[in-house]
């Protein structure tokens, strides 16, 4: 695993904040994998998952040690070397991903208590070039 960017917010990332990714994927891109992560124990409570492999995007919850069942989302907008944005907002009920302005994504919340996820990383084939996390009023 590559870490290439990782932020800690110890009130708690959800709900009301968006993350803004800007980036482009390398030539040889594999997969990459933005996570929200339970900082206190080993819970990822968001795995948003592109994989060039399977072209899908493999969106997953990490919890009692175990992998839950995958959202798959089959439009995949990604291609080597061509720049993306993603933004991931959460609300009270549910991740909203969207890549260029369109929305691809809603992943419902499956860790409830919502200030336990105070973690956010990005993870292998992604260069990035920037990252903002800013608090929104609710859409
Ligand atoms: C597994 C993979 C994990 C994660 C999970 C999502 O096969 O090893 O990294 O992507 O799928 O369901």
């Amino acid at each position: 695993m590559t870490l290439r960017f990782e932020a800690s917010c110890p009130d708690g990332l959800c709900p009301g904040w968006s993350i803004i990714l800007k980036g482009e994927p390398p030539s040889e891109a594999n997969k990459f994998e933005i996570n929200f992560l339970c900082d206190h124990d080993d819970r990822v409570a968001f795995h948003f998952n592109p994989r060039f492999t399977e072209s899908d995007i493999v969106c997953n919850s990490f919890m009692s040690n175990t992998w839950g069942q995958e959202e798959r989302c089959t439009n995949f907008p990604f291609g080597a070397e061509e720049p993306f944005q993603i933004e991931i907002y959460s609300d009270t009920e549910s991740f909203h991903v969207y890549i260029d302005d369109s929305k691809v994504m809603q992943y419902k919340h499956r860790v409830e208590d919502l200030k336990t996820i105070t973690k956010v990383q990005v993870v292998n084939d992604i260069n990035i070039s920037s990252l903002e996390i800013t608090k929104k009023p609710f859409y």
